[in-house]
């Protein structure tokens, strides 16, 4: 097959390409990240490239000013090479920065030194031990086998109620227990029930003793090296998943993962991730990857079955089959995961197709389950997932909210990343009051959190109405149309902008805004009637998922996005996914809590074949709700524009 070269900018990267490969095919070769929300069904027209030369064709789309083509710009994902071309892509359609990381103390209650320990909740008891042993030497009157003396000098160390050893191991046992002067250290993991012998190192080398705890989430993959004696962390990491460049929602990744060799591109590219992010925790801490004796990672149940290589296309089949809602604890070399060897990894249960271990972790996290009052968790990213109940029981959903908490299906979205404007008040006349951008200088972008603000401060001013349409004698010069036609209210004239370009919001943003916040608050109200209470009965409500960390807790119930109750009742988790696989972690005591008393006791409540959450969806669609009554608090506000109507077109 003919072969072109593809030349990127300004990276100055070239890589050769099969005629007809798309630019963004060529672009994932060359490892250039390229924005590609709908992963590359040309619905999103987020990868725009510049074609500086050579001969391509690209298919038509609605996105894409005849100007713009004329000047060369095209979708990556639509543009077919048919030539050697030079194609330069532009910062606003690149994935860069790091995620922001969540802090431990955004978890104002329970924090883990305080659950997992001495006179804590849960025993320190980590799922990999080293214990350095100094065996008797046989004897005519103590003859027992060499494996067998082992068990039995480590069942003197620990309570094992069984113990295994992988022949690998038990194949080398004798020599290196003679050579070593019967002096060694004893790897042992926790694997299903049973202690497992992971590996016989010659001498002592107890005090090397590490695990990893780790969140395996849509967008972002963070990592805490964990000090598996002291339970301290000594290191953090962060990154993007690469998987975001094949799609940014996990319905369109299962829809790319249809080929067995696109499922292994995906598993490739969490792996690659994963490598990556201990890498850099090793060298921070000065450790080896030999030391990592496990690894417990929390994910989302399509990103758990991605990273292992299942095929997660029965995930979005009716009636939404996972393959595995519990897999076996393996070896993580087994997936291609660079620790010691013989480590093993552990993926925290699921309960159903769409929650997954991430919230069943977050439910650890929270102590929720403590006590008889009633809580809801409420996980919001590209899913949004929901929890509620108490020491007695416990009931979740999941409801897809859309890419656009996350900066996705908006004109100049983003996620919270550098550049990102994360907060936002406006002037009576629409001029910026106040404003702050993800670390500083000129903003690039808008992020979830900023959304909300701008939305909700938008509607206080009157310059848009409930339905979240611009009330034109409002905006001033501030609105303007589009050259696509549609109206759009500029909220950072290029001047200000990190990239010389307005910063706006378009109708269009606010309804898919609207959508994504309408599904959340659905999903909590039908889940709620699901178990005959209301919102008042709640004690507590929890924020958890990464954009959590930033909502303004006022605002989000401005729009409708939470309800609208005592806001002390509001906490932040944090990222309650990489806590919760943490304390799993140290302890065998919370691990079997969280598959047990958490896992195994949720009753999963199928939205989709709810009535009620089918028809009354569209009472959500407005700001903050058609029927103001559900927002007591905002009555004063927004109750003149009910008596107005401002909700009838629903
Ligand atoms: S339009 Fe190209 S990735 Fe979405």
């Amino acid at each position: 097959m003919k072969t072109y070269s593809v030349t990127f900018l300004p990276d100055e990267k070239t890589v050769q390409a099969a005629a007809g490969k798309s630019i963004l095919e060529a672009a994932i070769v060359a490892g250039i990240p390229i924005n590609s929300v709908c992963g590359g069904e040309g619905v999103c027209g987020k990868c725009r490239v510049h074609v500086k030369s050579g001969k391509v064709e690209a298919e038509p789309n609605g996105f894409l000013t005849r100007r713009e083509i004329q000047r060369g710009v095209a979708l990556a994902c639509h543009t077919y090479i048919h030539g050697d071309v030079v194609v330069e892509v532009p910062l606003e359609s690149r994935i860069s920065g790091l995620p922001q990381l969540a802090s431990e103390d955004a978890i104002r209650f329970g924090r883990i030194s305080e659950r997992v320990g001495e006179g804590a909740a849960f025993a320190h008891d980590p799922l990999a031990g080293r214990e350095y042993l100094e065996l008797p030497e046989p004897s005519i009157t103590d003859n027992i086998a060499d494996q067998e003396r082992l068990y039995r000098e480590l069942s003197l160390r620990r309570e094992i109620p069984s113990m295994q050893m992988g022949l690998a191991i038990l194949q080398k046992l004798p020599e290196l227990l003679r050579e070593s002067g019967w002096k060694v250290t004893a790897l042992v993991g926790y694997r299903g029930g049973t202690t497992e012998v992971v590996e016989i190192e010659p001498g002592d080398t107890s005090a090397r003793h590490l695990g990893i705890a780790l969140d395996v989430g849509t967008t972002t993959v963070v990592a805490h090296l964990v000090d598996l004696r002291s339970s301290e962390t000594l290191a953090t990491k962060a990154k993007y998943n690469s998987q975001i460049s094949l799609g940014d929602d996990v319905i369109s990744r299962i829809m790319y993962s249809k080929t067995a060799e696109r499922l292994k591109q995906l598993r490739d590219l969490i792996v690659n991730d994963i490598n990556d992010l201990i890498t850099g925790l090793v060298m921070d801490a000065k450790a080896k990857f030999h030391d990592v004796a496990y690894i417990v990672c929390a994910g989302n149940t399509t990103m758990v079955h991605l990273l292992l290589g299942l095929n997660p296309a029965n995930i979005r089949r009716e009636p939404y089959v996972p393959c595995a809602a519990t897999p076996p604890v393996i070896r993580a070399a087994e997936i291609g995961i660079k620790i010691n060897p013989r480590g093993l990894l552990l993926a925290l249960p699921c309960v159903s197709s769409y929650v997954g271990g991430d919230v069943v972790a977050d439910v650890l996290v929270t102590g929720m389950t403590d006590s008889t009052d009633l809580s809801l968790l409420i996980d919001l990213g590209t899913n949004g997932e929901l929890v509620i109940g108490n020491a007695e029981w416990l009931v979740c959903c999941s409801a897809s909210a859309g890419p656009s908490f996350e900066g996705g299906g908006i004109t100049c979205g983003m996620r919270a990343t550098t550049g990102a404007i994360e907060h936002i008040s406006l002037l009576p006349d629409g001029k910026i009051a106040e404003y702050s951008v993800v670390g500083g200088g000129k903003p690039v972008g808008i992020c979830g959190s900023g959304l909300i603000d701008a939305i909700a401060e938008l509607l206080r001013i009157g310059c848009i109405d409930r339905r979240g349409r611009f009330v034109r004698d409002e905006c001033g010069h501030r609105l303007r149309e589009s050259e696509t036609g549609e109206r759009e209210f500029i909220i950072f004239s290029g001047k200000a902008t990190a990239l010389g370009k307005d910063i706006v919001l378009t109708e269009p943003d606010i309804s898919n805004l609207i959508h994504s916040k309408g599904s959340i608050y659905m999903a909590a109200e039908c889940l709620m009637a699901h178990v005959d209470m209301t919102f008042d009965d709640l004690k507590h409500i929890y924020i958890a998922g990464g954009f959590g960390n930033y909502l303004d807790i006022e605002r989000a119930v401005e729009i409708g996005l939470l309800p609208d109750v005592d806001r002390s009742r509001f906490h932040f988790v944090g990222n309650g996914s990489v806590q919760g696989a943490k304390m799993a972690l140290l302890s065998r005591d919370a691990l079997n809590y969280l598959q047990v008393r958490i896992a195994g006791a949720m009753t999963d409540f199928e939205l989709s074949s709810d009535h009620k959450y089918m028809n009354e969806y569209s009472s959500c669609l407005f700001l903050p709700h058609t029927n103001i009554e559900k927002f007591p608090s905002l009555r004063g506000k927004y109750g003149k524009a009910t008596e107005e109507g401002a909700g009838t077109s629903a």
